[in-house]
């Protein structure tokens, strides 16, 4: 079975130096398996510098951008948007990750016209749920994770074609915190937000979405998680800016 690594860089790393150093343990990672999928999420400026690498070294892998702008066009200094990002062919973009929802203070609103215009310029969404106000509160609130999909989906299900839509599930409390469910609440929320998306979308079309799970995910506990069926893989944060991680997890998931 062939699992996604998506790589959340967030702002890291801090100069070009190190990016190369994180591709050429990525290129390590892709010569010793063939068949993983990776998706590198990077800072915006890199994204050209990662281009040339990938021409240059003949490998291939998917990139994408962290966030683009909940409106089409216009007057919005430091955003970027959908169309930008399509017309460039990153393909890939994060939306609602909890981080923008905190130091953004992005809205549900925000969110839903991010996936709208990430639906209409043929982007590859990833959409993040799992959060919460309240970090310290460990219980999955599978009414509020409803809630969000049904405002998310139910206003942009007709934007729907061939795009490959993703959703991360990443309670807020086990990112960055080196704390994660565990594999059975996993599966279970995995299960649930499968169960929602047909109730609004339908079996065809649900049966489309991809579900990764994220939050502290690295090379020792991915092992805990990558059996679980219903799982489509990881969007890993971390664990994805330090180099010798990055064989490793992909060697992980290469013998499911
Ligand atoms: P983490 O981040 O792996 O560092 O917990 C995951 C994410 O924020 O996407």
């Amino acid at each position: 079975m062939n699992k996604i690594l998506a790589f959340n860089w967030k702002m890291n790393p801090e100069n070009k130096e190190k990016v190369l150093e994180l591709l050429t343990n990525v290129q390590i990672a892709l010569n010793q398996v063939s068949t993983n999928e990776i998706i590198i999420l990077a800072p915006d400026i890199y994204l050209g510098l990662i281009d040339n690498f990938k021409q240059e070294k003949s490998i291939y892998f998917d990139l994408g951008v962290q966030d683009i702008s909940s409106q089409e066009k216009g007057a919005y200094t430091g955003q970027i948007s959908a169309s930008m990002v399509e017309s460039m062919n990153y393909i890939y973009t994060l939306i609602g990750h909890s981080e923008t929802r905190i130091y953004q203070k992005y809205t549900l609103e925000d969110i839903s016209l991010k996936f709208g215009l990430s639906l209409q310029y043929n982007l590859n969404p990833i959409i993040c749920l799992g959060y919460q106000e309240d970090k310290t509160i460990q219980e999955i609130d599978y009414d509020l994770l409803k809630q969000e999909l049904i405002f998310i989906f139910e206003k942009n299900k007709s934007l729907i074609n061939n795009q490959r839509i993703i959703i991360a599930y990443e309670p807020i409390w086990a990112i960055g915190t080196g704390v994660t469910p565990n594999a059975n609440i996993i599966e279970t929320v995995t299960i649930y937000i499968k169960r929602v998306l047909v109730e609004i979308l339908g079996i065809s079309l649900a049966q489309k979405i991809e579900i990764l799970y994220g939050g502290s995910v690295n090379s020792s506990n991915i092992k805990n998680f990558k059996y679980i069926q219903e799982l489509d893989g990881f969007l890993i944060g971390g664990a994805s800016v330090i180099p010798e991680e990055i064989p490793k997890l992909t060697q992980e998931i290469s013998d499911i």
